[in-house]
């Protein structure tokens, strides 16, 4: 069902001290709102996040998992070892995942399909680099990124699915897509799903942007009618900043 939506991705930032210290300062300082505010702290600290956050009004998410069920894969995680901690949803295909650790479109469909077999909630993220919006390609990207990354899932498992607008050229640089950019790439995102779906399923999906999203910028964002929330990168390790993002909604 579309809802409003405030994540914080906490990427490899903030120790268990430091965990520990945030969550206190949010549980402490959240407003009463409606919308559905989730964290997403490093995977080290998530069984402890999902403890301290379990009878609040803050879910907990990890940032990526793998797509196997177990064995060999050093270094990973599965969506079984996340819901034994009592996290449910998970960030699948954030941009510095695919650029940094090559995370492909068909990677990222494996995943989103173990998450959804193992009835987790899904956080997609994509979005086009700066090259690619000079050039005008911006929607073609978006179209195919969208295309191989969920569109051969069946209509139902789309009430599992959160979507998550990131231009990359916005990620972590100070610079925020306007008003006018998000709403016009999100309304584009719901045509396309109308398109290979139909109306329901687009209307009914929360679509999320996400890039240098501040306490300065939210509430302009926000209040476009095909936003629907934001994935919060720097603004949420700052209790006040995440918490002032979270009143703009
Ligand atoms: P930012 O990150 O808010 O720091 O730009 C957003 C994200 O990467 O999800």
């Amino acid at each position: 069902m579309r809802s409003k939506i405030v994540a914080g991705n906490w990427k490899m930032n903030k120790n268990l001290s430091e965990t520990k210290a945030l969550l206190s300062e949010l549980l402490e300082k959240l407003p009463k709102t409606e919308a559905k505010v989730i964290v997403a702290p490093t995977y080290v600290n998530l069984e402890s996040a999902a403890r301290i956050l379990q009878s609040s009004d803050i879910k907990v998410a990890a940032q990526n998992m793998h797509f196997a069920k177990s064995g060999a894969y050093t270094g990973e995680i599965s969506a079984d070892m996340l819901l034994n901690i009592n996290v449910d949803t998970v960030i699948i295909g954030h941009s510095e995942r695919r650029a940094y650790f090559g995370e492909t479109d068909d990677l990222l469909a494996k995943k989103v399909e173990a998450a959804l077999a193992n009835n987790m909630q899904v956080i997609f993220c994509f979005g086009e680099e700066l090259e690619e919006r000079k050039s005008g390609n911006h929607f073609n990207v978006v179209e195919s990124q969208l295309k191989n990354g969920l569109f051969n899932l069946p209509a139902e498992a789309w009430q599992h699915i959160v979507l998550a607008y990131e231009p990359v050229w916005a990620i972590g640089t100070g610079e925020t897509a306007s008003p006018e950019q998000a709403q016009e790439m999100h309304a584009f995102i719901r045509k396309t799903i109308t398109e290979a779906y139909d109306t329901s399923i687009a209307n009914e999906v929360s679509i999320l942007y996400g890039g240098s999203v501040k306490p300065s910028n939210a509430q302009e964002i926000f209040s476009k009618p095909d936003v629907d929330g934001g994935l919060i990168g720097g603004a949420a390790l700052v209790a006040d900043d995440f918490i002032a993002i979270i009143k703009a909604i």
